[in-house]
């Protein structure tokens, strides 16, 4: 092997049913005074959040509770840090969706800054992050956006002028990820659904990337093997079955690592931007984008007809595979897999983007905005704005 890569820092993983009975004796590594950030009711209606409270009061830490509604904005954690500014925090734990874990990771991160997260936002302000922060431990209820894994927490504002924007340091790696999935069965099927195919698109995209690595490829594959099998049962049948929910939440976990060392394609390039213009769920987003984005890279690259190109059709090939093409061309490997991409959307009940109020107006001002980031071949800007039409 001749190729050089990077790979960054990783959290400490505990991973399994019940491993969030841990998190007190962890945050009391710490010390005594944890900010808990959460998000919606359903961990109190659940039991989780008045078992995980007796578990740090028992470890004598004591929680300061803070709780996010919907994806964060740089105002909720501008808001959250000032009332927080003054107390000695020894520990963040964010316990909750994709939003909680990157809003936690914000708000330990602005602990140790001065001033509006928004000054440290890439693409946004001109400030640089110190990388100083809060140790952070992430523990999600859902399985989808990796944010357990990464470097970075992702902060939007919807509207005129909105962004959906990235605060990023290496050190903003969680010190620990409890990845428990007792904690995702309450998920209902719509979340799984969309944060599943997130996951699902940050894999494909990551091991695609043309900054993957062997290390990325084995990490990707590996979680595309368990999450592919077991997403669909996840949204069904499957929704209590705790080995289900484990496939997928290690899955997503995956997600996290590759998509931080090997970066994603054109359906996250497309996403962020239209994640700032409608509230559209981010996992919604990427699985409306996929089975297209997917069917025109494939396209570019046999029209490549190079042997670099040749790899990454291989690679699109193995992925159909494990969605079970038994073809001996990999070409029509490929097409089986853009063809139950598009029937998961079906399957999985995902809106169209249309539903959330995307439309044609939009189109221009979205291929504007896009980026084709790491994918194995850009897309033309004409593909681009066929992608976001395609599900309109
Ligand atoms: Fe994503």
């Amino acid at each position: 092997m001749n190729q050089t890569f990077r790979f960054s820092r990783m959290p400490k993983l505990i991973i399994g049913p019940e491993t969030v009975g841990g998190l007190g004796e962890i945050a009391a590594s710490f010390g005594r005074t944890a900010v808990l950030v959460t998000g919606s009711r359903a961990m109190e209606r659940s039991g989780h959040l008045s078992r995980i409270l007796a578990d740090l009061n028992g470890f004598g830490v004591k929680a300061i509770q803070c709780r996010i509604a919907g994806e964060p904005s740089p105002r909720m954690v501008d808001h959250a840090v000032t009332g927080l500014r003054h107390k000695a925090v020894d520990v963040v734990l964010a316990v909750g969706g994709g939003s909680v874990l990157d809003a936690g990771k914000a708000i330990a991160a602005m602990l140790k800054e001065n001033g509006s997260v928004v000054d440290f936002l890439e693409g946004v302000g001109k400030r640089t992050p110190s990388g100083e922060s809060v140790p952070v431990v992430a523990v999600p209820t859902t399985s989808g956006t990796g944010s357990e894994a990464t470097k970075n927490a992702v902060l939007s504002r919807v509207g005129r002028g909105g962004f959906k924007k990235s605060l990023r340091h290496d050190n903003y790696v969680p010190r620990f990820a409890i990845i428990d999935p007792t904690l995702c069965v309450s998920a209902p099927p719509s979340v799984t659904a969309a944060c599943g195919m997130d996951a699902l698109t940050q894999l494909i995209e990551s091991y695609v990337s043309t900054r993957s690595s062997p290390l990325t490829d084995a990490l990707a594959l590996d979680g595309m093997r368990h999450l592919i099998p077991a997403l669909p049962d996840a949204c069904g049948n499957g929704a209590a079955d705790i080995g289900c929910r484990g496939a997928v939440a290690y899955g997503a976990f995956l997600s996290g690592v590759t998509l931080a060392n090997a970066g994603l394609g054109v359906v996250h390039g497309v996403a962020g931007p239209m994640g700032g213009i409608l509230p559209i769920p981010h996992g919604a987003a990427c699985a409306n984008l996929l089975p297209f984005a997917v069917r025109a890279t494939v396209d570019n690259l046999t029209a490549m007809n190079t042997e670099p190109s040749n790899t990454v059709i291989e690679k699109f090939a193995q992925i159909g595979k494990l969605f079970g093409a038994t073809h001996e061309n990999r070409l029509d490997c490929c097409s089986h897999l853009v063809d139950c991409l598009y029937q998961w959307l079906d399957q999985l009940d995902i809106p169209r983007l249309s539903q959330f109020g995307l439309t044609a107006a939009h189109v221009d001002l979205l291929v504007h905005a896009a980026s084709n980031k790491n994918n194995p071949w850009p897309l033309s800007d004409s593909q681009i704005g066929q992608m976001i039409q395609d599900r309109c």
